[in-house]
């Protein structure tokens, strides 16, 4: 029977963001000119909000704001992604692991290759809300999909394998929207782990963004609680961050990244703006052994 979809106690808090991020790729799916199609995404809004519409959505001038200086990047960074995965899994990562993936419904929406396993980890309660809402649309996965309930400051790499990761076959993993919230040595930690479960071909992707007074301006009007959600991530560059872990990064500017998409860069990561931060998505890779 299909449980009704119930909203989390961790969706108040960082889990929010996520939904958040849903809003944004709702939006971004209803326009004509759209960079990626995600029909999940507004059903996960809906069940929150059964009046829920992208474009309504935001009323509140300062969640409009928030909105307006945010929308680009996540269109952007969710469209290079989703390239990076599916060429990562066509080039031969059978097994592909989304962290913190909130709301992420690529295990649903994209084109895997047959034999994919799509590892999603979150805390428990966030997975469950989504596999309510996924199942009470009828979704089917479009991989074989595996959740991961696990908190990422615990011992997630030990929750994985146990749910079937093979370290020793190559993975394409994703840390999309949760680099910045991390304290510098959690974003090390974060990367370690990854490293030390990557066999030979591994691909990672991810996107980070420095701070702005900007942004912290557009989310002060919100709450202070989505202020502090801010904790830096990684404090050097990311393609040195990257290659001291053996990996072969390539970073792009979410400003060149949205120029190659025909879209104007995010207001919040516009190099031009004396008030706006920076965005970076990159690609990493492990080399094959020779
Ligand atoms: C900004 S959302 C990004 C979601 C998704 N990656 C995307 O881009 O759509 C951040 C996600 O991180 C998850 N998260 C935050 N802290 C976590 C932790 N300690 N363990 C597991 N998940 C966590 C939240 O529940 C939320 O779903």
């Amino acid at each position: 029977m299909t449980q009704e979809p119930t909203v989390p106690e961790s969706l108040a808090g960082i889990g929010a963001t996520a939904l958040g991020v849903a809003l944004l790729r709702a939006q971004e799916s209803s326009r004509p000119d759209r960079l990626f199609d995600d029909p999940y995404a507004r059903h996960f809004l809906q069940a929150v909000d059964p009046a829920f519409s992208p474009w309504a959505a935001g009323a509140s001038a300062a969640t409009a704001r928030f909105l307006q200086v945010m929308a680009e990047q996540v269109a952007v960074r969710t469209r290079f992604l989703d390239r990076a995965l599916l060429e990562a899994a066509e080039r031969g990562c059978e097994q592909v692991v989304l962290l913190a993936c909130g709301m992420d419904a690529r295990a649903f929406r994209l084109a895997w290759p047959p034999g994919t396993k799509v590892f999603e980890l979150d805390f428990a309660d966030v997975l469950a809300f989504k596999a309510a809402v996924l199942d009470s649309r009828g979704a089917t996965a479009a991989c074989h999909r595996v959740e991961v309930a696990t908190d990422l400051r615990q011992d997630w790499p030990r929750a994985l394998t146990e749910s079937g990761f093979n370290p020793g076959r190559p993975a394409a993993w994703l840390a999309e929207g949760i680099l910045y919230a991390l304290p510098p040595e959690a974003a090390d930690l974060l990367l370690d782990r990854i490293t030390a479960l990557s066999a030979p071909a591994s691909m990672l992707a991810l996107d980070h963004m420095k701070d702005s007074e900007l942004l912290r301006s557009a989310r002060a009007d919100i709450s202070a609680e989505l202020v502090d959600l801010w904790r830096g991530g990684p404090t050097e560059n990311l393609d040195a961050w990257l290659a001291r872990r053996g990996w072969q990064p390539a970073v792009t500017d979410i400003a060149e990244a949205a120029a190659a998409c025909e879209r104007p860069i995010p207001p919040a990561f516009d190099p031009a703006r004396p008030s706006a931060g920076r965005g970076w998505l990159a690609t990493a890779h492990l080399p094959k052994p020779r």
